[in-house]
């Protein structure tokens, strides 16, 4: 008889992926694209260097003679969050609770992983893809850059701000416990075999939190004395599978000297043998189980989260879009994305532009770099704004004329999002009039500074609110923005025929983006600047 665990589609290349196309510009949308696509090269993210999963076979936190790896506690990380979930009521799942001292400690979470992954997830969280969504993206870069399928990723997760109940399977826990654990979790028997299959093909059981189960190993190459899984801990593979059948496995939760704690061996036969066969006897089909696992598990998020549709690369992606004024100047900066591209793919591509008072610019873009994703698998060309090939140079445009929105020609196709073009916002931009006032340094290293922000209004446009946002934490971690308002001038003070400035006097060395309600819509820059910034002259002189 067959078993049901892969009715399941499989992804066989973005480029063709058939679910509708999202409209640029969606910030977050746009952001969990970079975070799932653009990981290395040109525009590259910060997961893929911070995490350290551009090599498999090395330990971020200890090196390469450690016998652990990266993508292993990225693995455990995100099951062990997501496994507190109750389907029944709908509380845990994967939310980042487990950042939480009073989760991480508990013994059900034994283990130095949790606080290496959280480290690293304090560097790379950001206001659009938080700590739950940042879980999410390693878990599958690791996955993928190890060997591993690709994985459908949707975003929207929410961090926790507390606590969740306890629910993590343990070792010395009977098989009828565990599979009442993963019932709860919305797993079913079989499915259980499957997700524990596809976790361990990665890492091992370390002495130093499970000395009833490891003993010392003083294996120079296994300082940290972890006893693998399978013979390729570092590599997505199904011999954890094979190696079991065949009775050859050293799985120390299958063959420990302890059979209260051999967890796997109760899991892994719980079926007489017939899923872990199968998995053993074909790699593809392993590989496609545990695809749909690991999107599953991801995808456990407590009631109400709503999660995004799966995140596909947009064909034609802008990025980085900033205006400034420079007096009687406007300047754009920013780059674009062509996916499944080379430069020489790619060849020429132009920019041309609807402007305010209905007439078209246009420019030759010049080669910026190129991306990669997934091991190399995908690559992307990148071209900047401005025609002189320098990625982060700017286009000078006339203020009075504006831009409404973007289309692209690539190689004689024209690429304007099925007609509505690329849309920007001119309405208000940083000023170069921007200044400031003065800034000294304590003896302790304490940086004071103050300044003046100046923002560039659109005359005539509906613009209901201006401030300034910075990115901070609440209490429980959570990322946060702070908006400080700047107050609408009494009188108009003129940039250029086009524009007035709202200023604001602030002592924060903070960074900040600028964020505006025009017509009852939020806006975002997205340049991060700061009072310290040499963009930021003298007032006065
Ligand atoms: C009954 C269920 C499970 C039990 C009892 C269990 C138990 C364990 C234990 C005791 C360790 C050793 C941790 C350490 O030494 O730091 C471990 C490691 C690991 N587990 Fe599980 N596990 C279970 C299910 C899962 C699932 C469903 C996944 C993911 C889908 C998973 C992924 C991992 C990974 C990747 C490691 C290696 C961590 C490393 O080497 O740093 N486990 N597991
Ligand atoms: C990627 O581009 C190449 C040509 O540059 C094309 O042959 C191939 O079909 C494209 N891949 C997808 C998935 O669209
Ligand atoms: C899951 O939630 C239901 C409904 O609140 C509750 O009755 C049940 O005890 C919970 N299960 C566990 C294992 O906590
Ligand atoms: C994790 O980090 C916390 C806070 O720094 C520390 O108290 C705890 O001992 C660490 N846990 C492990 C297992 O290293
Ligand atoms: C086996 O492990 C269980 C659970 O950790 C423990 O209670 C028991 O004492 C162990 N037995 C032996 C012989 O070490
Ligand atoms: C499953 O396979 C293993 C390895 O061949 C064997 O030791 C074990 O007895 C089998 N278990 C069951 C329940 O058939
Ligand atoms: C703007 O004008 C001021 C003087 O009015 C001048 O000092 C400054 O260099 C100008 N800035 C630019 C970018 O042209
Ligand atoms: C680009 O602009 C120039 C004038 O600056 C114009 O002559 C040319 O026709 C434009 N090209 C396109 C494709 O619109
Ligand atoms: C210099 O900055 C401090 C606050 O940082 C402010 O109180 C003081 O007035 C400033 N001085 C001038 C000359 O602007
Ligand atoms: C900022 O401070 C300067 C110097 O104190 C003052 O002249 C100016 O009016 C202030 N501007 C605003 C917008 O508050
Ligand atoms: C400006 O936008 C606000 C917010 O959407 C709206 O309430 C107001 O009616 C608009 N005013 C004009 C003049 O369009």
């Amino acid at each position: 008889m067959l078993f049901p665990l892969s009715t399941l589609t499989l992804l066989t290349g973005y480029a063709t992926a058939s679910q509708p196309q999202r409209l640029w510009p969606s910030p977050q949308l746009d952001a969990l694209d970079a975070a799932r696509f653009d990981q290395s090269g040109f525009n590259g993210n910060f997961l893929m260097v911070f995490t350290g999963l551009d090599r498999c076979d090395n330990f971020l936190f200890g090196g390469g003679s450690t016998g652990r790896s990266n993508a292993a506690d990225w693995i455990r990380t995100a099951y062990h969050d997501m496994a507190t979930h109750n389907v029944t009521d709908g509380t845990g799942g994967l939310d980042a609770s487990i950042r939480f001292t009073a989760e991480k400690s508990r013994p059900e979470n034994a283990g130095d992983g949790f606080n290496n992954t959280f480290q690293v997830l304090s560097s790379v969280a950001n206001r659009y893809v938080g700590f739950a969504d940042s879980l999410a993206v390693a878990a599958v870069l690791a996955i993928e850059n190890c060997g591993g399928p690709e994985i459908a990723f949707r975003g929207g997760r929410i961090d926790a701000g507390e606590p969740n109940a306890p629910g993590v399977p343990q070792p010395q826990e009977d098989l009828e416990t565990h599979i009442a654990a993963f019932t709860r979790q919305g797993f079913t028997p079989t499915e259980m075999i499957g997700l524990v299959a596809c976790g361990h093909t990665f890492g091992g059981v370390q002495h130093t939190f499970f000395p009833d189960i490891v003993d010392e190993l003083n294996d120079p190459e296994d300082m940290e004395d972890v006893a693998h899984f399978d013979s390729t801990s570092v590599n997505f593979d199904n011999n954890v599978a094979k190696e079991y059948i065949s009775g050859s496995t050293q799985n120390p939760l299958v063959v420990g000297f302890n059979d209260t704690t051999n967890s796997d061996k109760r899991i892994f036969g719980s079926d007489g043998n017939v899923t872990m066969n199968s998995l053993a006897s074909s790699p593809s089909l392993y590989a496609s189980t545990c695809a749909d696992l690991f999107a599953r598990m991801l995808d456990t998020v407590p009631h109400g989260v709503q999660l995004t549709d799966v995140i596909t690369p947009l064909p034609v992606k802008p990025a980085n879009v900033e205006f400034t004024m420079a007096n009687d100047t406007m300047l754009l900066g920013g780059q674009v994305r062509f996916w499944n591209h080379t430069e020489e793919t790619a060849g020429t591509v132009q920019m041309l532009w609807d402007d305010q008072l209905g007439a078209i610019g246009n420019t030759t873009l010049g080669f910026a770099g190129a991306g990669s994703a997934t091991g190399g698998k995908y690559t992307s060309a990148w071209y900047g704004f401005d025609p002189t090939g320098s990625p982060f140079a700017s286009l000078s445009l006339d203020p009075a004329a504006g831009i409404q929105r973007l289309r692209f020609v690539i190689d004689g196709k024209l690429e304007d999002q099925g007609g509505v073009g690329f849309a920007v916002q001119d309405a208000y931009m940083f000023s170069e009039s921007s200044c400031l006032y003065n800034s000294s340094v304590s003896p302790e290293g304490d940086v004071t500074a103050s300044g003046r922000v100046d923002i560039a209004v659109r005359n005539g446009v509906n613009l209901t609110r201006v401030y300034l946002e910075t990115v901070t934490q609440d209490g429980e971690g959570r990322i946060v923005i702070v908006e400080i308002d700047i107050p609408r001038p009494e009188q108009r003070i003129a940039v250029n025929s086009a524009y007035s400035l709202w200023s604001l006097n602030t002592t924060s060395v903070d960074e900040f983006t600028i964020g505006a309600e025009i017509d009852g819509q939020t806006y975002s820059t997205t340049q991060l600047r700061s009072v310290l910034d040499s963009d930021f002259l003298p007032c006065g002189v």
